[in-house]
C-alpha cells in the first residue's frame, strides 16, 4: 500500500515596531474639523491613517464572510457573543519565495493587544494523478539560516490528495511565542511526500498570490484578539445634529446618519459605508411615562423639579438608555484586513436618566 506523506513547516512571522501615532496628516484648513476628526480617529482607535486611496484590492472572502455574520448591512452586531473578540486580523503571504514557503507580516498588532487565537488558512490544491491521503504536517521554524533548520511541529493531519479547499491549523501556540519572544524566526511550509516507499518533496501544493490562482485563495494567518484599551462611549458628533426646534416633545430618539464618505475614510472602510448612530432629544417632563424609560432615580428628580422641593435642580436628561456595537472591516496602513467591533456606538434606545 502506498502511503502519502505530507510535511508542512510554516516561516516568516516578521516582527516590526509597531506603528507609533502620528499627528494627522495636511489637509483639512480649520482647526475645529482637525480636532474633530482627530477625536474621531481616537474613537476608532486608528492610530496611522491608511493611504486615502488603496489600491482596490479585494478583501479576503474569509473577513468579508465573517463580517456579514457577525454585523448587519449597516455594520451594528447582530447577537452578542458572535464574535469572541473585539478584534480580528488577516494578513495575507506576500512574499514569495517558492510555493512552499508563506510570510507573514504582524507588525500591524499594536502594543497591548492581547492575542487570543491564531489560524493559519491555506488553501489546499487537489491532485488528480495521484490520490489516497496524505500525512501533513506543519512546523515552526525555531533557527534561520542554518540548514537543516531547527523546526519544531506545530500541527499535523491526514489529507485526502484529491480533494481542495481550506485547511485551517490552529497555530495559537507558535504565534503567541513570536510575540513575547523576540527570538523567533518564523515559520517555514515544506511539504514531503512518500510515494511507494519513496520520498517525493512538494507533489501536494497550496495556492499561492502568484501566478495563475484567484487572489481569494490566497494563505492567510488570522489572529483573534482583545485591544485592551477602553474605548469612548460618549462619542457624539454634534456638529452634525440639526438645531433643536420645539423643547417640549418628549425624550425620544432620532437619526444621526455618520457618514464614512463625508469624512474622507471611504476609501479604506469596506463595510459599511456610514452607519446610523441615533441619539436622544425631548423632555424629560413630570409625570415620566413609561415609554420613557426613566430610572427610578429620575423620576424622584422629576418630582423634586415640578414641586420646586430643592433649588436648582433641573429635570432628567434624555440620553441613550442601551447601545449597541459596531462593526468595522477595514485595509490597516499596511494594507492588512481588519474587522474590529466599537462598543457602545449605536442608540438603540432612549430614556430618562
Ligand atoms: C489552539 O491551540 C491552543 C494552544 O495550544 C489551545 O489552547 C486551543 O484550545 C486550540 N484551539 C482549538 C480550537 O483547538
Ligand atoms: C423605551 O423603550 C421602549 C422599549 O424598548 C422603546 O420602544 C421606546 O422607544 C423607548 N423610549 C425612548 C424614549 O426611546
Amino acid at each position: 500500500m502506498a502511503g502519502l506523506g505530507l510535511a508542512l513547516a510554516l516561516a516568516g512571522l516578521l516582527i516590526l515596531p509597531a506603528a507609533s501615532g502620528l499627528p494627522l496628516r495636511p489637509g483639512p484648513r480649520d482647526e475645529v474639523l482637525a480636532a474633530a476628526l482627530q477625536r474621531l480617529r481616537e474613537v476608532f482607535d486608528i492610530e496611522e491613517l491608511p493611504p486615502d486611496v488603496l489600491p482596490r484590492k479585494k478583501p479576503p472572502q474569509f473577513m468579508v464572510d465573517l463580517f456579514n455574520k457577525v454585523a448587519d448591512a449597516n455594520g451594528i452586531t447582530r447577537a452578542p457573543g458572535l464574535l469572541e473578540s473585539d478584534v480580528v486580523r488577516s494578513f495575507e503571504d506576500r512574499v514569495h519565495v517558492d510555493q512552499h514557503h508563506f510570510y507573514f507580516d504582524i507588525s500591524a498588532m499594536e502594543k497591548g493587544e492581547q492575542m487570543l487565537k491564531a489560524e493559519f488558512r491555506v488553501f489546499k490544491l487537489k491532485r488528480t494523478h495521484v490520490s489516497r491521503r496524505s500525512d501533513v504536517e506543519v512546523y515552526e521554524l525555531l533557527e534561520s539560516g542554518s540548514k537543516p533548520q531547527k523546526k519544531h511541529l506545530v500541527a499535523s493531519r491526514l489529507l485526502s490528495v484529491y480533494t481542495e479547499g481550506w485547511e485551517v491549523f490552529n497555530v495559537t501556540q507558535a504565534v503567541s511565542r513570536v510575540l513575547t519572544d523576540s527570538s523567533n524566526h518564523g515559520f517555514l511550509i515544506t511539504t514531503t511526500h512518500v510515494f511507494n516507499n519513496r520520498i517525493e518533496h512538494n507533489l501536494v501544493k497550496f495556492a499561492k498570490s502568484q501566478g495563475t490562482l484567484q487572489e481569494s485563495r490566497n494563505a492567510l494567518l488570522v489572529l483573534f484578539t482583545n485591544s485592551n484599551k477602553r474605548r469612548s462611549s460618549s462619542f457624539i458628533p454634534s456638529a452634525t445634529i440639526p438645531s433643536a426646534k420645539s423643547q417640549v416633545t418628549a425624550c425620544h430618539r432620532r437619526e444621526l446618519y455618520v457618514d464614512f464618505r463625508a469624512i474622507g475614510w471611504s476609501g479604506w472602510i469596506i463595510y459599511p459605508n456610514g452607519y446610523n448612530a441615533f441619539y436622544c432629544r425631548g423632555s424629560c417632563l413630570f409625570p415620566l411615562g413609561e415609554s420613557l424609560n426613566a430610572t427610578n432615580h429620575a423620576t424622584v428628580q422629576s418630582i423634586v423639579h415640578t414641586l420646586k422641593l430643592s433649588q436648582d435642580i433641573s429635570t432628567p436628561c434624555c440620553v441613550p438608555d442601551e447601545l449597541k456595537s459596531l462593526n468595522l472591516l477595514y485595509f490597516d496602513d499596511k494594507e492588512n484586513v481588519v474587522l474590529k467591533n466599537y462598543k457602545d456606538m449605536v442608540a438603540t434606545r432612549c430614556g430618562c436618566h
